[in-house]
C-alpha cells in the first residue's frame, strides 16, 4: 500500500501550526508559532490580532512543515485544515491557505473538527480502544465525548458557561498572574499548605454537564474579602481550593461516564490536560478502578496541527473529503 502524507493546518485560536503526518500516526513535522506573547499584553486572545498574526506566519509555516518532512509537495496525499469551532477570522486564514494549496497542487481537501483533532491526538502515540470516552479540557472546551467506534462522536456533556481553561485563566488573573494563567494556578495549588473551601457545581444528579461560572465568582468574592480585610498570602489556599473543586467534579463525572457507557478507555486531551493536579487525580482514580487512561504528550495536548493530521487520516481512509467551498464554522458541533 502507498504511504499517506497529510499536510495539516491549525489556526483556530492563537497558535499557527502546520504539520505533515505520515499514515495517520507518524509525525514528520509539527511546527507551532505561538502568539501568547502578543496577546499577553491584552490579558487574553484578541480575535483581530490573532487573525493578523496568522496571516503573517501561515505561508512560512506551511513551507517549513513540508521542508522539514523531507518530501516533495507533490507527494502529499491531502491537505487538512481545522474548519471549526474557533475564532472565525482565525479559522479563515488557515482555511484559505489550505484551499489555495489544495487547488494549486490538485490534492483533496479535508476539513477537520477541532475537538476531533484533540481527541485523535491520542492516536499519535497509542492505540485507541472502542468504545472510548474523551474528557476534552482546554481554553475553549470542556466536554465529555463518547466514541462508540472510530470516527463516531456523541456529546454526553459540556460546560454551560466557562470552559475549564478559561476559568483557570480568569482565576489566575484575579490572583495576579499574567495570561494564560492556568499553569501558575496549578503550581500555586501544589505548593499550598491550606485549602480555601469553595463550592462544587454538580448540577442535576445524572447530568454530565459542567458549570464553572459559580466557582469563578466564588473565587473573585473570596479574593475581594481577603483584600478588604487587608490580608496577605491567601493566594495559594484559593488556588488549591479552586483546583480541588474543578478536579473533583471533572474526575467524578468522567469516571461515571466511563462506567455508564462501558467505555474501555478514558482519554484526557486539550491544553488543561497539562494540569498536574488533574493528571495525578485521574491517574490515581483510574488505577484504583482498573480503567485504562490515555493522556497525550504535552506537545500534542495544546493546539497543534499534528492532531488535525491524525484526525484527517481517518477521514482520508473513508474518502470523506471536503469541497473547495469549505467554510469556517465558528460553532461547529461534533
Ligand atoms: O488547548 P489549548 O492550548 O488551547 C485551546 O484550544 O483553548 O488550551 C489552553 C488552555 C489555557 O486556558 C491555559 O491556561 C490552560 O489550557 N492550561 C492549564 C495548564 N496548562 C495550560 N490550565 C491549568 N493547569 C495547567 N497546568
Ligand atoms: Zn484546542
Amino acid at each position: 500500500e502507498q504511504d499517506v502524507y497529510i499536510l495539516a493546518v491549525e489556526t483556530s485560536c492563537d497558535e499557527t501550526s502546520a504539520s505533515v503526518v505520515k499514515n495517520g500516526t507518524e509525525v514528520l513535522s509539527n511546527l507551532i508559532a505561538s502568539q501568547i506573547e502578543t496577546h499577553r499584553a491584552f490579558g487574553g486572545v484578541v480575535p483581530e490580532v490573532a487573525s493578523r498574526k496568522h496571516v503573517e506566519s501561515i505561508t512560512r509555516m506551511l513551507e517549513e512543515a513540508v521542508q522539514e518532512a523531507g518530501i516533495p509537495p507533490q507527494s502529499l496525499s491531502a491537505i487538512a485544515v481545522t474548519e471549526g469551532p474557533g475564532l472565525v477570522g482565525a479559522l479563515l486564514v488557515g482555511i484559505m491557505a489550505a484551499k489555495s494549496l489544495a487547488f494549486a497542487l490538485d490534492k483533496p481537501l479535508i476539513g477537520v473538527h477541532h475537538i476531533a483533532g484533540h481527541i485523535y491526538a491520542n492516536r499519535l502515540e497509542a492505540e485507541m480502544l472502542y468504545p472510548s470516552m474523551a474528557l476534552v479540557v482546554s481554553g475553549g472546551h470542556t466536554e465529555l465525548v463518547l466514541m462508540e467506534r472510530e470516527g463516531s462522536f456523541r456529546l454526553l456533556g459540556r460546560t454551560r458557561d466557562d470552559a475549564v481553561g478559561e476559568a483557570y485563566d480568569k482565576v489566575a488573573r484575579a490572583l495576579g498572574f499574567p495570561y494564560p494563567g492556568g499553569p501558575f494556578v496549578d503550581k500555586l495549588a501544589a505548593e499550598a499548605e491550606e485549602v480555601e473551601e469553595l463550592p462544587r457545581a454538580w448540577l442535576e444528579p445524572d447530568s454530565y454537564d459542567f458549570s464553572l461560572s459559580g466557582l469563578k465568582s466564588a473565587v473573585l468574592n473570596a479574593v475581594n474579602q481577603h483584600k478588604m480585610r487587608g490580608e496577605d498570602g491567601y493566594q495559594p489556599a484559593i488556588a488549591r481550593g479552586f483546583q480541588e473543586s474543578v478536579i473533583e467534579v471533572l474526575v467524578e463525572k468522567a469516571i461515571r461516564a466511563v462506567r455508564a457507557t462501558g467505555a474501555r478507555q478514558l482519554l484526557l486531551c486539550g491544553g488543561v490536560a497539562a494540569n498536574r493536579g488533574l493528571r495525578a487525580a485521574l491517574e490515581e482514580r483510574c488505577e484504583r478502578e482498573g480503567i485504562a487512561l490515555l493522556i497525550p504528550s504535552l506537545k500534542y495536548c495544546t493546539d497543534n496541527a499534528a492532531m488535525i493530521g491524525a484526525a484527517a487520516y481517518l477521514k482520508w481512509k473513508n474518502g470523506e473529503f471536503s469541497s473547495l467551498e469549505l467554510k469556517a464554522e465558528p460553532s461547529l458541533s461534533l
